[in-house]
């Protein structure tokens, strides 16, 4: 519900208030937080300056208590006294960088609104546009769509030049939010294989930026993150939550001034960015995300995970269950045929596997990364009767198939390159940089874009493919297009539009393919990717514990239905690690399960682990993948995390204890729950899995099983008391009541209300 009154614009979702009002013209941000009534006059809200400041500029000259330097502001520009970060650079008609824009008009209407060439929140409540004019004639209008169910605001930006002479905007804010409280940081930070690891740190006086200059949103600095209460904890305090609906170079800054105010603000990369706007022409941002929770970080992640289900993931697949999948990267790398295939899908679909992904090497004369990318023919020599007859025999089985794609690259040892060097990002003049061995296509160009359609659609229409893998493998480097001239400043923007250009085309065309995007595994995990691919690589790594910290890390700001995870063989490839086959399965199933090994090289007690895996996932699937989660406890700050995933109706839920090291002679564990009816009483039981006690190996000796586990209590005692688990093993005497974990050990625990059958 969005009002306008006496100068206080009102925007309440179903929990929380944002208020801004008219000040001289300006628009005085007064309240993000908790839902606040209608009714006051929100003078209370208001900054007071009647002394004024010293050492200061005053915006206008007869007024000595209007000091925007100390004003919390919606949208900050420079050249007229606010000497902090701000949200707008633009080289003006005059080619000064002095703006000052004030209230025309605004507009309230029902609904959300496009963005011209991005990707954008569907289903909106109501959206408030403010226009704001600079007397050179430019205008900025502010957006702000609500989304009142999970407490969200989506706001963006759009200038129009109303001048004669064109403007260069050099730095232009999706939104900023300004703050008169201390806060701490939460960000997700990372590289390859350990993406999204969660960082927190107190802010104080000065500056803390989060970007990538990659040329995707990255694994380095996710653009998700939480602005949280000093005392804020997973189940209690106030937190807002901000992400960018882009997949490109990304900033964001907080910035804590000498009068204690906090300044947020978020959008496109500023850096190498210069964008022109010709008379006449407008300039849209890309849209960000905002919401309030007053139930700590939980209360927002919830709040994200349902803004992402409802009015991010469109299509076909955005509630549908996906399908469990083998692919065959880890098992075989490039070194396949169709025979090897076959033989990986027949033991798949006994173990109940519903998909075959053919990963990487199936295409021109692609046997090691060196080259072909950009030749998207079958290898006949791996795949004698071509990608058709393989998914047809995929299909016969009973299984799907789908295919691995890397569109936006080029080798250049590849036919593509030799008919069109010009199509690779490179300056002219320079040798340029190679990321696996392979260069960037110049997605800015039209006839480029039409390549990769037609060259990718032609593929999916030659045979049965249900499922893509769209993969993109190096970060951008010798950024340039050879059709820009002198505005190479555009270059990263419209690579990104771009590549929105042909997504919208291919999955528009192919609106029953399950798409998955992919990045090296988790370095384009965004919402700008989302509104094209219901779901994402998480990370290359498949390591136990390290997906508990990846996927926790990634679950701050998006659900499990987003999430690929797959068990894969150990030692793992990426950290040389054993960890037993139940835990990696234990943490993959929060999440898109999958594997990713050789199910011939399974011994027949792995097998039957593996069975029982993929049919207690698929009994609980939906609620792996659509139920609400919770963060129990922190994996990044304690010796074990603990995850729970609660269905709908409150009326079952799992929870997922993982251990990292056993500790000798250990403490008691125990198990808190959320998210339950305080009224209902719930039945817990652990799932039964096999113990390893030889690495990699399960033994077929029945006492191996783990030790049952069976509790019980209502709702109000699980959640306030928790349960006190059976002893681990405590280093002598094992017995059959000891919970034997060891190093990496995991179990599930299952909780179902009497009601539930
Ligand atoms: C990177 C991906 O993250 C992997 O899963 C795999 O698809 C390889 N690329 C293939 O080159």
């Amino acid at each position: 519900m969005i009002t306008f009154k006496e100068d206080v614009f009102k925007i309440d979702t179903d929990s929380s208030s944002y208020v801004f009002g008219l000040n001289h013209g300006m628009l005085e941000s007064m309240y993000y937080g908790k839902k606040i009534r209608d009714g006051s006059d929100y003078y209370a809200l208001r900054e007071k300056s009647s002394g004024g400041y010293p050492n200061t500029v005053l915006t206008e000259n007869d007024d000595k208590t209007f000091v925007m330097d100390n004003l919390c502001l919606e949208y900050s520009f420079p050249g007229k006294g606010d000497f902090r970060n701000t949200a707008i650079e633009i080289r003006m008609p005059d080619s000064s960088f002095v703006c000052d824009f004030r209230y025309s008009s605004h507009k309230i209407y029902d609904g959300g609104y496009k963005i011209p060439g991005l990707p954008f929140a569907i289903k909106g409540d109501q959206t408030l546009e403010v226009n704001l004019i600079d007397l050179s004639g430019l205008e900025l209008i502010l957006y702000y769509t609500v989304f009142s169910k999970t407490d969200v605001i989506a706001r963006s930006v759009c200038i129009k030049n109303g001048a004669d002479k064109d403007i260069y905007i050099r730095k232009i804010m999706s939104m900023q939010l300004d703050l008169s409280d201390s806060f701490k940081l939460l960000t997700f930070n990372g590289l390859w294989a350990r993406e999204r690891h969660k960082d927190e740190k107190n802010l104080s006086y000065g500056e803390v930026v989060c970007s990538s200059v990659t040329g995707a949103s990255s694994n380095r600095q996710s653009p998700f993150m939480v602005l949280a209460d000093r005392e804020c904890t997973q189940s209690s305090g106030c937190c807002i939550g901000y992400n960018l609906i882009y997949s490109s170079n990304h900033y964001e800054s907080v910035q804590v001034s000498g009068y204690d105010k906090t300044r947020f603000m978020g959008g496109i990369n500023p850096a190498f960015f210069e964008w022109r706007v010709g008379p006449n022409d407008t300039f849209f941002t890309p849209q960000a995300v905002i919401s309030f929770s007053s139930c700590g970080l939980n209360g927002l992640s919830q709040n994200m995970h349902g803004f992402v289900r409802e009015n991010i993931i469109r299509g076909e697949w955005a509630k549908k269950e996906r399908p469990v999948l083998i692919n065959n990267w880890e098992a075989t790398y490039f070194n396949f045929d169709e025979k090897k295939l076959l033989e990986i899908a027949k033991v798949s679909k006994d173990l109940g596997i519903e998909l075959l992904v053919l990963d990487d090497g199936w295409f021109g004369l692609r046997n090691d990364d060196t080259t072909s990318l950009g030749d998207w023919y079958e290898n006949r020599k791996k795949l004698p009767g071509g990608l058709s007859s393989l998914a047809e025999k995929i299909n016969e089985m009973g299984m799907m198939f789908g295919l691995w794609f890397e569109p936006e690259m080029v080798s250049p040892i590849s036919d593509l390159y030799a008919i069109h060097p010009e199509w690779a990002v490179k300056v002219p003049s320079r040798k340029p940089s190679l990321g696996r061995n392979q260069l960037v296509l110049d997605l800015t160009r039209k006839d480029v874009r039409d390549y990769i359609v037609n060259a990718v659609s032609n593929i999916l229409n030659s045979a049965n493919i249900q499922y893509v893998k769209w993969d993109m493998n190096r970060h951008i480097t010798d950024a340039y297009s050879q059709e820009l001239g002198a505005r190479q400043g555009e270059f990263y923007h419209r690579y990104i539009l771009g590549l929105y250009d042909i997504l919208e085309r291919v999955c528009g065309a192919f609106p029953h393919v399950l798409f998955e995007s992919c990045a090296s595994g988790g370095d384009r995990f965004d919402l700008g990717m989302l509104c094209y691919m219901p779901q994402i690589w998480c990370s290359d790594n498949t390591d136990y514990y390290e997906r508990v910290l990846i996927q926790e890390g990634t679950s701050y700001g998006f659900p499990l239905c987003t999430m690929g995870a797959h068990v894969s063989a150990v030692p793992n490839h990426q950290t040389m690690r054993t960890t037993p086959l139940e835990s990696r399965f234990n943490v993959a199933c929060f999440g898109l399960l999958g594997y990713e090994l050789d199910p011939t090289k399974l011994s027949d007690n792995e097998k039957l682990a593996v069975k029982e895996q993929i049919k207690f996932y698929k009994k609980y699937r939906k609620l792996f993948q659509f139920g609400d989660f919770f963060r129990i406890k922190d994996g990044f700050e304690s010796e074990h995390a603990v995850w729970e995933v609660v269905s709908a109706d409150k009326k079952q839920s799992i929870s997922g204890f993982f251990q990292k090291l056993f500790v000798p002679n250990p403490p008691s564990d125990k198990l808190f729950f959320k998210g339950l009816d305080e009224e209902l009483f719930y039945k817990i039981s652990c799932r039964e899995q096999y113990l390893e006690f030889v690495p990699g190996r399960l033994s077929d000796d029945e006492g191996f099983l783990s030790n049952k586990e069976e509790y019980g209590g209502y709702g109000d005692l699980l959640m306030n008391g928790g349960i006190k688990l059976n002893q681990q093993y405590p280093s002598i005497r094992y017995n059959q009541g000891s919970r034997l974990m060891g190093d990496f050990g995991s179990r599930l625990y299952i909780a179902r209300s009497e009601e539930e059958k």
